[in-house]
């Protein structure tokens, strides 16, 4: 048999009602963003190597184990985007975005990042992303939690849901974690014998890493080692402290977890993850935090940031069953067009009224001329139409309601009006 070709391992054809979810998911998302008077923007699904090894950071997994590189005759070495961050901000030197007189910058993006990752539920190759990277030269608490209410409160319109809560941690400045390194140091060496050979591998390359290790004894040893709680200094601790206080005062659900790192290197200060209750906890929704170095490091000015991407894949994974109901009779088609006429006359009179129906905003489908009329009924259900009009033999009008069933006659003139004044 000739061999049928399939797509890749963890990626997805995104199809049927699943891409309704996904319009749905995008569109709350480009919405609220725009609510929070962000800018959208687009950047290159791959990028030069080297960008990602000195952002992302060189111990990462997703650096090391998962990144798709790209062969390229007679180019630097090209990967594709393992995440957005990076590029933003290499966008943002490029591009001289830091010189602007608006500050904070706010940056929103979507599209597909590539990690070589082991696929299984919730767990992809190809990832879609949305998120904002908030950037300023020195961010403010105002902005800190400002990004961070967007992180909750946008979920929270996306799922329709009262279980979603952040966790959250403060990792500290360079400075601190240098000190929490060097304690982790002391505390793995004494294991280390017993641990993978990865974290072998970490304990000289940045022990803080070995913290996303996901070998089950390695975790149970991870799990005694000392938190960064207790390095942090005054001044962090406070910062922390206040912006606890403000997610308070916004009834932000958050978690205090001293055992969250995130597996990027760039962080610095507070950091987070978006989970719903009950729900697994090796599967976040998003995560982001702050980070002070990045642009410098990339050799732009001195220019702080915090961000966060949702995974969209997750999003729509967690969708309820009667939130994903709500989105398919939201989605769904609002007017099937019927004619009895089969003349050009009808065929004529049809064209004019689903041209004006869809002027007025509203989606219509038309049937199939040669189509009977059981069959044209039941296609309308599959379709989900909100109405179905009937153009009779003399060209009259008659609409039915999908949901009452009522069906009654309807002058062409009330029907016009009905529509342009958004009743239906
Ligand atoms: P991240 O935690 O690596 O952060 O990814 C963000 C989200 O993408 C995760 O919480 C998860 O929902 C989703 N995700 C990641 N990997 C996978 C996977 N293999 N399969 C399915 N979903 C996945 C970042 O990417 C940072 N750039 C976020 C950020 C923005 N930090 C600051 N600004």
């Amino acid at each position: 048999m000739a061999e049928i070709i399939t797509k890749p391992r963890g990626t997805q054809d995104i199809i049927n009602q699943d891409k309704k979810y996904f319009d749905y998911i995008t569109d709350k998302l480009r919405y609220y963003f725009n609510l929070y008077s962000v800018d959208m923007v687009d950047i290159p699904s791959f990028e030069e190597t080297k960008l990602f090894v000195r952002s992302v950071g060189e111990s990462t997994d997703i650096v090391n184990k998962e990144m798709f590189n790209l062969q390229v005759k007679n180019e630097h070495e090209q990967s594709l985007r393992p995440e957005f961050t990076a590029g933003i901000i290499r966008m943002l030197i490029e591009n001289k975005l830091y010189a602007s007189p608006d500050l904070p910058l706010k940056l929103g993006y979507f599209g597909s990042i590539f990690r070589y990752e082991r696929p299984q539920k919730g767990r992809f190759r190809e990832i879609h992303q949305g998120g904002v990277e908030f950037l300023d030269n020195k961010l403010s608490l105002q902005t800190i939690v400002e990004c961070i209410s967007l992180f909750y409160f946008c979920a929270k319109a996306i799922m329709r849901s009262d279980n979603l809560y952040i966790s959250i941690n403060h990792i500290g400045s360079e400075k601190t974690r240098e000190t929490w390194k060097n304690e982790l140091k002391k505390y793995f060496k004494k294991n280390i014998s017993n641990m993978c050979v990865d974290c072998q591998r970490r304990l000289e390359q940045n022990p803080l890493r070995i913290l996303d290790c996901k070998v089950k004894n390695d975790i149970e040893i991870a799990n005694k080692a000392p938190t960064v709680d207790k390095y942090l200094s005054t001044e962090e601790k406070d910062e922390f402290e206040n912006i606890l206080k403000q997610l308070d005062n916004l009834n932000i659900k958050y978690v205090k977890d001293p055992k969250l790192v995130r597996g990027l290197d760039y962080y610095t200060g507070v950091v987070f993850e978006l989970y719903e209750k009950n729900g697994d906890v090796s599967l976040a929704l998003g995560g982001g935090g702050k980070y002070q170095n990045l642009t410098k490091d990339l050799n732009g000015p001195e220019m702080e940031g915090i961000g966060f991407s949702y995974g969209l894949d997750r999003l729509c994974i967690n969708l309820s069953q009667q939130v994903k109901a709500e989105i398919i009779k939201e989605y769904s088609n609002d007017f099937y067009i019927y004619s009895f006429n089969k003349s050009d006359k009808g065929l004529l009179k049809v064209n004019l009224l689903s041209n004006y129906i869809q002027e007025n905003g509203y989606s219509t489908y038309v049937c199939q001329f040669d189509k009977g009329m059981s069959g044209a009924l039941k296609q309308a259900t599959r379709k989900n139409s909100k109405y179905i009009l009937f153009v009779n033999e003399d060209l009259s009008l008659e609409l039915k309601n999908s949901t009452t069933r009522e069906q009654e006659k309807i002058d062409e003139i009330s029907f016009k009006k009905n529509l342009s004044e958004r009743k239906y």
